[in-house]
């Protein structure tokens, strides 16, 4: 039985599951493309573009970092809040979206 060995080696990488990177704390701090894809392209599409078209793409988006910490921390529309990410954090994932090629 493989499973009880993979729970085991599990716990022993992950001492401390409930811990989320990105958040304050002691956890290694996560890049800004990681941060994204875990947080907001499930919207926004993996490369800024989303399917829904009533998501905004983030591909050329005019806001600056100002906009973008107060967009977060609104979550207009059907956006969520994010209470959860810091400022560094939303820094990474700005400057991770400013990569993506304008439309
Ligand atoms: C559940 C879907 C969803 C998720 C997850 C989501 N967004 Fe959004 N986001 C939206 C929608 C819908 C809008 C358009 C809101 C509007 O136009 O009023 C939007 C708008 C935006 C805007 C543009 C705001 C403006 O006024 O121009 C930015 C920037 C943005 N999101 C960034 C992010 C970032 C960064 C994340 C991840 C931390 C994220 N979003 C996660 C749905 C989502």
């Amino acid at each position: 039985m493989i499973l009880p060995l993979l729970i085991a080696a599990c716990t022993i990488l992950d001492p401390n599951p409930e811990a989320t990177i990105g958040r304050d704390g002691d956890a290694p701090p996560e890049s800004g493309e990681s941060l994204y894809l875990r947080n907001c392209a499930g919207c926004h599409g993996l490369g800024g573009t989303p399917s829904d078209t009533s998501v905004k793409t983030l591909r050329g988006w005019p806001g600056d970092f100002a906009k973008f910490d107060s967009t977060l921390t609104i979550g207009p529309s059907t956006m969520p809040e994010f209470p959860e990410l810091d400022s560094s954090a939303r820094r990474k994932i700005f400057d991770h979206i400013r990569k993506f090629p304008p439309l």
